[in-house]
């Protein structure tokens, strides 16, 4: 016996959009095959049409509250992105009985809570798969494949333009600037990559992974965010020289019994379990107390990837397995009772400091005064002679492990000596996280 069809409405006929009412009409059979039911497009709200989707024989409408109030729609899909809009669209596709399944990241991690609260309240489930990582099923690795374990920490590659525009910079020498025009113009970077590029899009996806791995009431806003968009291709060079790739680095970890979350760019040596990871793919390590260090790797954009998880997510919905979980399980951030996560005060990490010093006697008598004052021991220290700008030259010092509120204190008493700019770059060195599980 066949059951009968899951009726969706997609709304959004954008880059995801598109890619999974594609997904869904090129691979229906299939698809119904594994699912034991068919998965049909019932409707689809998009504002224009798209030349990549023939919705011949598919109600189309320009409005996407007519598909949360179509009674035919049993599973909204919501690709709009935003989250004013979106918010109110998923609110009245769950007052209207139905499930929803979305990419929006920015909507969870500002509204996940009364979100999934709301649907759990009528009986209905969110899929969001599709929120971190594109078609990486790291969602279903938390909540299902690592459910035994107690998570330590993630560690996250999680924007691909920013990734892609890294790995540029590393590879060809090329300033952010130069990376970020060849992106734009070869359609890799959105033609407005501020999101991406600034950190916002990681700390959106971070937010939504600490809240189900270690059940933590996320506050957004709390999250120390920087992106990759003030990068001196100076510093990736030196970083090199040292041994390091940089990486716009999206992690939480535990710090005694609680949890930071944050969003940087970051050195990480070249043996680092992160470092080959490049382009525009993504990847999530996630540490767990029995499983040790697990790695989860793939395109966390573009269309076809990201509709893969969109329509896992369907597919779970029809065959009862998502709503059996999100009903049944306790990691929804409406079911959080712990938090919220700390800030960096607590954290302990080795830093890449790039003063822009005086090249006279006594200047470096003076700043390793001062890190030493703040019991911060130098690893290495550089005058690079040969990047001399103007009259200043770059002196690169790494540092061994300080605590955060200790190298910041000190960087600004070096930034106010009359022998400096003012400009101090510190990047964190990010070692690989120890596995704490026991055989
Ligand atoms: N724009 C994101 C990226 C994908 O570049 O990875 C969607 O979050």
């Amino acid at each position: 016996m066949t059951l009968k069809p899951v009726r969706v409405g997609i709304c959004g006929l954008g880059t995801v959009g598109s890619g999974t009412f594609n997904v869904l009409m090129r691979n229906a059979d299939e698809i119904a095959r594994r699912a034991g039911r068919p998965i049909v497009i019932e409707q689809v709200a998009a504002r224009r049409d798209n030349p990549d989707c023939d919705t011949t024989g598919v109600k189309v409408t320009a409005d996407i509250f007519e598909v949360a109030q179509n009674p035919d729609v049993d599973v909204l899909v919501e690709l709009i992105g935003g989250y004013d809009v979106a918010r109110e669209l998923v609110l009245m596709a769950i007052a209207n009985g139905k499930h929803v399944v979305t990419a929006n990241k920015a909507l969870l991690a500002h509204h996940g809570k009364e979100l999934f609260g709301y649907a759990r309240e009528r009986g209905l489930t969110i899929g969001f798969e599709a929120s971190c990582g594109g078609g990486i099923p790291i969602i279903r690795a938390i909540t299902d494949g690592l459910i035994a374990n107690q998570i330590d920490a993630i560690y996250g590659i999680v924007n691909g333009t920013s990734n892609f525009l890294l790995t540029e910079m590393i590879q060809k020498g090329e300033t952010y600037q130069q990376a970020l025009a060849a992106a734009q113009e070869s359609g890799l970077a959105e033609a407005d990559p501020s999101l991406d590029v600034n950190g916002t899009d990681s700390a959106h996806k971070i937010a939504i992974m600490t809240a189900l791995a270690f059940g933590t009431d996320v506050d957004f806003d709390a999250i120390p965010v920087e992106g990759i968009d003030n990068l001196d291709e100076q510093d990736v060079a030196f970083g090199r020289d040292l041994g390091y790739v940089v990486k716009l680095l999206a992690v939480a970890h535990r710090i005694g019994d609680d949890v930071t979350a944050w969003v940087r760019p970051a050195f990480i040596s070249t043996d680092h379990p992160l470092a080959w990871v490049g382009g525009p793919f993504n990847a999530i390590s996630v540490y767990g107390h029995a499983t040790g260090h697990t790695l989860y790797y793939g395109r966390g954009a573009g269309g076809s990837p990201t509709a893969s998880a969109v329509v896992a997510d369907v597919v779970g919905i029809g065959t009862g397995v998502l709503p059996a979980v999100f009903s049944s399980t306790r990691f929804w951030p409406d079911r959080n009772t712990t938090g919220p996560q700390v800030g960096l005060d607590g954290s302990v990490s080795r830093f890449y400091v790039r003063i822009m010093a005086q090249d006279r006697p006594g200047v470096l008598a003076s700043i390793s005064d001062i890190l030493g004052r703040h019991e911060i021991s130098i690893a290495s220290l550089r005058q690079n002679e040969q990047a001399r700008r103007n009259e200043l030259v770059p002196v690169v010092v790494t540092t061994h492990s300080c605590r955060e509120p200790a190298i910041r204190d000190a960087i600004a008493r070096i930034d106010a000596l009359d022998t400096t700019d003012g400009s101090t770059v510190c990047m964190p060195i990010v070692e690989e996280h120890p596995e704490e599980f026991s055989n």
